[in-house]
């Protein structure tokens, strides 16, 4: 801790149910022994948020990278991928894990997802399959991505790590492409510890998520398919289940918070915001956009000289990591040298955001 500073301030804290109501869950799993292998407290957590979500099933899997793995096996897809460069590495290195190759495609400058109006030019007879990502739950261009998939039959997966109960066009955007991936990991809106789901519009494609998260056993216990271990634990199960139950209010109070963000910052002429329509967006991130990375850096020296820890998400844009050929790609770039994700969290008082704004305000290199 820095002397004579308050308590530091990170990005995020996890969103958690009252201690008292995950024990009713634990006492479950204390009294019948049952850990694992799609027990219980999976089961009625996938039709839990399969209700909440509006949709017909969510396969539960151990965490978010495993789901994207599960579904690229599930499509049996082997060749190109098309993707964004602006997201977690996770997105890129799995892709590239289950010996894939991942091509970036430059994003949108408004909206930071991957720029629809130039995926085809980066089509191949090798392309195999587009994988967008709605980049801190803001929908990618559905309506454009999926036209192009369906006029050259590539399947669409989905990375929608941060996109747990975001609505697009009154569903919800799980509803779309072929498969998508949730994360649930801590740091996400909502949480199972480490955790996520796969939703495929496929009842046989889901079927065979289920299968290959559990080492290609069929329900009959007989091996019928590839398989890995990817499924998710009771106590996983149990944390989701308490925490489901909070989660309207937690994106209502992020929502609150990312909303006096804006207003406290609306007169900083060197930042700017995502582009997003209000009401499909699940407030789980705060990402604002300096002029230069010199006032980014300038900014963070001074909220961490405040104890306050805010985070470069997404710094590099993916193409410039090595273990990837790309060309440059100038929006990503912008965007990735210049981008900072301030604390958002649950407990974060009002008065810690306004003392962060107050920080982002004065800190101009003209000091
Ligand atoms: C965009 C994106 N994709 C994939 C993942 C991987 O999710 P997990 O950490 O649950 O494996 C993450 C998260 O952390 C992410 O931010």
């Amino acid at each position: 801790m820095v002397p004579g500073n308050p308590s530091p301030i990170y990005v995020t804290q996890p969103s958690l149910a009252p201690l008292e109501e995950l024990n009713r869950y634990l006492q479950h799993i204390w009294s019948t022994g049952v850990m694992t292998h799609n027990g219980p407290l999976v089961q009625q957590l996938e039709r839990e948020l399969a209700d909440y979500l509006g949709l017909d099933d969510v396969v539960c899997v151990v965490n978010g990278t495993a789901a994207l793995q599960l579904a690229i096996r599930a499509l049996d897809i082997a060749g190109e991928v098309i993707t964004t460069p602006f997201t977690f590495i996770a997105t890129a290195n799995i892709i590239a894990w289950e010996r894939c190759i991942p091509v970036f495609v430059d994003i949108d400058p408004d909206t930071w997802n991957i720029d629809a109006a130039q995926i085809e030019a980066r089509i191949t007879d090798k392309t195999a399959a587009i994988l967008p990502v709605h980049v801190f739950s803001n929908p990618s261009d559905i309506e454009s991505i999926e036209a192009i998939a369906k006029k050259h039959r590539l399947p669409v997966i989905y990375d929608a790590a941060h996109a747990m109960a975001v609505n697009y066009r009154g569903r919800s955007i799980l509803s779309r492409g072929d498969v998508n991936c949730v994360s649930f990991h801590a740091t996400k809106l909502f949480n199972t510890g480490e955790g996520g789901a796969c939703i495929a519009q496929n009842t046989e494609v889901a079927a065979r998520i289920r299968r290959m998260r559990f080492f290609g056993f069929n329900e009959n216990k007989e091996i019928v398919d590839d398989g890995m271990n990817g499924k998710m634990t009771e106590i996983s199960a149990g944390l989701g289940l308490a925490n489901l139950a909070h989660l309207n209010a937690v994106i209502r109070n992020r929502r609150y918070k990312y909303e006096l963000y804006q207003a406290l910052l609306r007169n900083c002429e060197y930042v700017t915001f995502q582009k997003f329509q209000p009401d499909e967006y699940n407030y789980s991130y705060m990402p604002i956009i300096f002029d230069t990375t010199a006032q980014l850096l300038d900014t963070m020296r001074k909220l961490n000289a405040e104890n306050i820890f805010p985070r470069r998400y997404f710094y590099p844009s993916l193409h410039n990591v090595k273990l990837f050929e790309s060309p440059f790609l100038p929006v990503a770039e912008r965007i990735a040298t210049t981008v900072l994700c301030l604390p958002l969290y649950d407990q974060l008082a009002d008065s810690d955001i306004e003392r962060i704004c107050n920080t982002i305000n004065k800190s101009s290199l003209a000091d």
